[in-house]
């Protein structure tokens, strides 16, 4: 019984996680974000974006040069969903 709700719950955060990151790919793709960039741009340089809390901080600033109007647990979707698709950092905040 126990491992079976185990399983289900597993299931269950996933399908969460799936949602969120298809939410955050709509997000990115509204605001025109790749007018100015390339799947280039989004891997890790050292000394540059190098970690989850940089991430956090170049979207700020991208998204706020560009009026892009987010909400901040937009952002962090959209940050969460650059990471999980290209940067690959351990998330922290
Ligand atoms: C008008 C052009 C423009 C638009 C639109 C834009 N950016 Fe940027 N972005 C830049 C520039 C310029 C940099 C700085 C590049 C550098 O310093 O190497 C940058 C840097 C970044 C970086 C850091 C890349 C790295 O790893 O060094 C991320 C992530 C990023 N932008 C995300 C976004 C997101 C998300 C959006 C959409 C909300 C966005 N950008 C829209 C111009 C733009």
């Amino acid at each position: 019984m126990f491992k079976k709700s185990l399983i289900i719950s597993c299931l269950l955060s996933s399908i969460t996680l799936f949602a969120q990151y298809e939410a955050a790919e709509e997000l990115f793709d509204d605001a025109s974000c790749m007018t100015c960039h390339t799947e280039m741009d989004f891997v890790p340089k050292p000394g540059k974006v190098d970690s989850f809390k940089k991430l956090i901080r170049v979207v700020d600033a991208c998204r706020f040069a560009n009026d892009v109007s987010w909400f901040d647990y937009e952002s962090l979707d959209v940050v969460r969903y650059l990471n999980h698709k290209y940067y690959k950092f351990e998330e922290t905040e």
